[in-house]
């Protein structure tokens, strides 16, 4: 083995994994079950990936997954399950049956801090490698069959060699950076707003999530529990979170989800942040011996409720790739793993954006402003346009 100078000569695995995020921890998991070696790096502790509040939306595809893949005990246990979303304008709901309208397909509400939980227990119930605070860490040689991460764990260089690289390190991770100038395509729309995000202790107000457009901006009622409410509101995204008291977050939720006959019912403020709203594709999602996978290579506008799915989706398509490459030496899936991908990824990309300009607050123009007001209604009123919208919310089956 060779060593690049000043690491110790460490670990040699089939898969070095950067990033502990669902796509790195599925992976591992999918290439576990498969009897295929991987090694996960993550910058972070173990209580801050465990902790950190994001998605809460899993398509029936991500669901089955999971279980398929035996870390959904819990999941099925406390997720809960929804058929149906209420699009809220003009003061009144209007209910999008989407079960009904997918033959009977449905969505789960379980926090994607609770899948990364269940995927690192079930990841040290078999003593697979997983570093936690890892520094430093950098690729190297991803244009050989013999790629390497070095990285410092515990004050120590080290030195992983690797057949082949996945990089699942988020969109802000060194994965994606690494890869030559010039080789990849990058697109990206920087939204001019974002979302405040907020957990509250307080039974939801509502059985169903509802997305609300009113002329103040979007706002959105999810839920996590029985005793736990996620509720969004449209923002500046260069707001200090300070200028957001709790008095004036409930205040704005009330009015932009006014409805004669429903209340919104408030509680303590737990957690709450600030978000910007991006759509980002990175093009290939492979160079030489580096597989991009998740918020890696590509980002959507949280409105959709995709982000999670798609990574989710990546990595099984890699997994596929790896087991059928370790088991014959065919190559064939590994090298259509960025089409298949970007395949799903442009339409979720389509459908993220789509929800994203339907229910924003746009301030481009009262014609803008009208030609929104007719797509909700639309939405609302054919049942082709709401099939549409229900069957890229529950997730299409095939892309
Ligand atoms: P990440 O979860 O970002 O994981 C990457 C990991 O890599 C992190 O643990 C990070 O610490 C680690 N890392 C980064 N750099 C390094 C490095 N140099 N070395 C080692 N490790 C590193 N998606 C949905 O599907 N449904 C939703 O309802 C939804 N709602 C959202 C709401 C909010 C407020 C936000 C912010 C996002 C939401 N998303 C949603 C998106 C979803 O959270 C992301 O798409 C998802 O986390 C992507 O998973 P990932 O594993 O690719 O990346
Ligand atoms: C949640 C997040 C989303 O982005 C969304 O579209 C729906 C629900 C949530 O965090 O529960």
């Amino acid at each position: 083995m060779r060593t690049l100078p000043g690491y110790s000569p460490g670990m040699r695995t089939q898969v070095g994994i950067v990033g502990a995020g669902p796509a790195g921890l599925t992976l591992a998991h999918l290439l576990h079950l498969e009897g295929i070696e991987s090694v996960i790096l993550e910058d972070r502790s173990r209580e801050y990936v465990e902790q950190r509040v994001r998605a809460g939306v899993l398509e029936q595809g991500t669901v089955d997954l999971l279980v398929a893949a035996g870390v959904g005990d819990r999941l099925r246990r406390e997720g809960i399950v929804h058929g149906g979303i209420e699009l809220r304008f003009g003061g009144q709901g209007h209910r999008i049956p989407m079960s009904d309208l997918t033959g009977g397909r449905a969505i789960t509400i379980y926090g994607q801090q609770e899948v990364v939980k269940d995927l690192i227990a079930a990841r040290l119930s078999y003593d697979g490698p997983l570093l936690f605070e890892v520094a430093e860490v950098a690729v190297h040689d991803l244009d050989t069959p013999r790629p390497s991460i070095t990285y410092v764990h515990n004050g120590r260089r080290g030195e992983l060699e690797c057949d082949v690289i996945a990089g699942c390190d988020g969109f802000r991770g060194v994965c994606r950076d690494s890869i030559p100038p010039g080789v990849l395509q990058l697109h990206e729309r920087v939204y001019p707003f974002g979302w405040l995000g907020i957990l509250a202790t307080v039974a939801p107000s509502t059985e169903e999530l509802i997305y609300a457009y009113h002329e103040r901006g979007f706002a959105l009622h999810s839920l996590r529990s029985p005793k736990l409410s996620r509720l969004y509101l449209q923002v500046d995204p260069y707001e200090p979170i300070e200028d957001w008291p709790d008095e004036r977050i409930w205040e704005e939720l009330h009015r932009r989800f006014e409805r004669e006959g429903w209340t919104l019912h408030e509680g303590p403020i737990i957690e709450k942040g600030i978000t910007a709203m991006r759509s980002f594709v990175a093009e290939p999602m492979h160079y030489g011996s580096l597989y991009l996978a998740g918020d890696a290579a590509h980002v959507v506008p949280a409105t959709g409720a995709k982000g999670l799915n798609v990574a989710v989706h990546d990595v099984k398509v890699l997994a596929e790739g790896l087991v059928e490459w370790y088991g014959s030496g065919a190559t064939e899936l590994l090298e259509s793993y960025s089409d298949t991908c970007l395949r799903r990824v442009w339409r979720v990309q389509d459908f993220s954006n789509f929800m994203t300009t339907l229910l924003h607050r746009l301030d481009v123009d009262a014609f803008e402003d009208r030609l929104q007001r007719a797509r909700l209604e639309y939405v609302c009123s054919s049942e082709a346009a709401a099939r549409s919208l229900a069957e890229n919310y529950v997730g299409l089956e095939k892309v």
